[in-house]
């Protein structure tokens, strides 16, 4: 019998029987390649019902304790965790290469072991000699980190079920090479069977993994996604080039809040926690100026202020350009279709910049508010007064919904010395003692009330 060749996407592992440009299962470009089936051999038969053990049964009422957890002393860290390292639990560090994740976990790993966890280190992606340069770099040549230089996994394996460790960082998850798989260091087949062995032995042993995986844009290694839904938890560590702060972002939780973030500033001696995100995101706005608005955000589980800058030019003939950084772009069509159809405001032939300053991202639809009024101040060349927050959703119909959390949205910005809130109409919110708010119906209210256009 033929075999169909194994063609496999990189990118989130789904098989397909023929070669295309796009994965139809996750949309991503040129990451389809061929790959040696995971199981060699002839293909065994059905399992008879009769081979295996019996598997013991139990009620879903026993009374199962909330799992201790052991809190590393890196606030942010502890915080995208869930309040601190679970035992036994496995978790995958994702993130662009050069961001930072060696950095954040190699300091982690000097916490933890502080903490009074044994903690094994191992790299195959650097010598020791480097990994060593880099913690004296951090100042954590003294934390008693056990490390290891190693990508084979059996030896990995049987180094840790000798050493015991409470915690095992495998740096990264795309250089381990199992030797019973036959397929090349950092293919889909190769990335999963190590992600598996290393998680399944960490639940049997009671040891936490945590498992660095590089994100590929596209090629021949396997991204992080291939493994997400093996380990417990998922974060991402994501950040601009050439800007200093990291956001750690939990995706996945099974024992904490997804969505929380953990924010970071990567400085000459390794990353330095940010306890407030929002004046570090502030800090970098300047005089008042069009185009720049204030948004009351709730990242996870904490009240994010941030600037968003919108930039509305003529555009030279042909296509107006639209462009998007930390903000969703399908998002800003609709806000602009929305203003264009509900208030009349229209914006073909000019260009639009929308940016959300400090690198963040932000996906709350409670931002839209906050977007029509920085594009809005950009076309009119209004500026907002500096001392405004904003925040709500806008529906198709031009309508401002209310959101969640509009409290604590008005207390941070009153923290931080703001002085008046646009904001939407809402029965439940008091205002926050010495905010002026404002309370806007629809966006036509905004473009009339408070940009006097229309
Ligand atoms: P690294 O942790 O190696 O990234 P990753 O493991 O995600 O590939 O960090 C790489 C970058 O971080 C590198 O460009 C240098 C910078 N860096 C600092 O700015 N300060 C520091 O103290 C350290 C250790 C690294
Ligand atoms: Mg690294």
């Amino acid at each position: 019998m033929a075999k169909a060749p194994s063609l496999t996407c990189t990118a989130c592992g789904a098989a397909h029987t023929k070669w295309s440009g796009r994965c139809d299962a996750c949309g991503a470009w040129n990451t389809i390649v061929e790959e040696k089936p995971l199981v060699a051999g002839p293909a065994s038969k059905s399992l008879g019902a009769a081979r295996g053990a019996a598997v013991a049964l139990s009620t879903l009422s026993a009374s199962e304790p909330a799992p201790p957890r052991v809190a590393s002393r890196m606030d942010e860290f502890d915080r995208v965790l869930g309040g601190g390292l679970v035992p036994s639990s496995a978790i995958l560090v994702g993130g662009d290469p050069g961001i930072g994740k060696s950095t954040l976990l190699l300091q982690a790993a000097a916490s933890f072991a502080l903490a009074g966890l044994k903690v094994v280190y191992v790299t195959g992606e650097e010598a020791s000699a480097q990994v060593r340069m880099r913690a004296a770099r951090l100042g954590l040549s003294e934390a008693p980190v056990l490390l290891a230089a190693e990508t084979n996994l059996r030896d990995i394996l049987t180094t840790l079920e000798t050493e015991k460790p409470d915690l095992a960082v495998i740096d990264s998850i795309q250089t381990m090479w199992a030797d019973n798989v036959e397929s090349a260091p950092g293919s889909v087949a190769q990335v999963r069977a190590a992600a598996h062995e290393l998680t399944t032995f960490a639940k049997r042993r009671g040891m936490s993994v945590v498992l660095v995986g590089h994100v590929t844009k596209e090629g021949q290694i396997a991204g992080p996604r291939v493994v997400e839904h093996m380990v417990d938890t998922v974060l991402y560590f994501e950040g601009e080039r050439g800007h200093q702060f990291r956001i750690l972002r939990s995706v996945k939780n099974r024992f904490g809040p997804a969505d929380e973030i953990g924010v970071f500033e990567m400085t000459g001696a390794g990353l330095a926690e940010v306890a407030n995100p929002s004046a570090l995101f502030l800090s970098e706005r300047e005089t008042p100026s069009p185009g720049s608005v204030v948004f009351a955000g709730i990242e996870g589980t904490r009240p994010v202020l941030c600037e968003i800058q919108a930039l509305v030019a003529p555009a030279p003939a042909g296509q107006a350009r639209r462009s998007v950084v930390g903000w969703d772009g399908g998002r800003l069509n609709m806000i602009l279709a929305v203003l264009e159809a509900r208030c009349g405001i229209p914006f073909a032939g000019l260009d639009v910049y929308l940016n959300v300053a400090g690198g963040l991202r932000i996906s709350e639809p409670a931002a839209d508010l906050a977007v029509a009024a920085a594009l809005l101040s950009a076309r009119e060349d209004s500026p907002l007064p500096t001392d405004t927050v904003v925040f709500g959703e806008i529906s198709l119909s031009g309508a401002v919904r209310p959101v969640g959390q509009t409290e604590q949205r008005l207390k941070e910005a009153r923290k931080l010395g703001f002085a008046g809130a646009i904001m939407p109409q809402d029965k439940k919110a008091t205002p926050e003692a010495g905010l002026t708010v404002q309370r806007i119906p629809d966006l036509t209210a905004l473009v009339g009330d408070i940009f006097g256009a229309g």
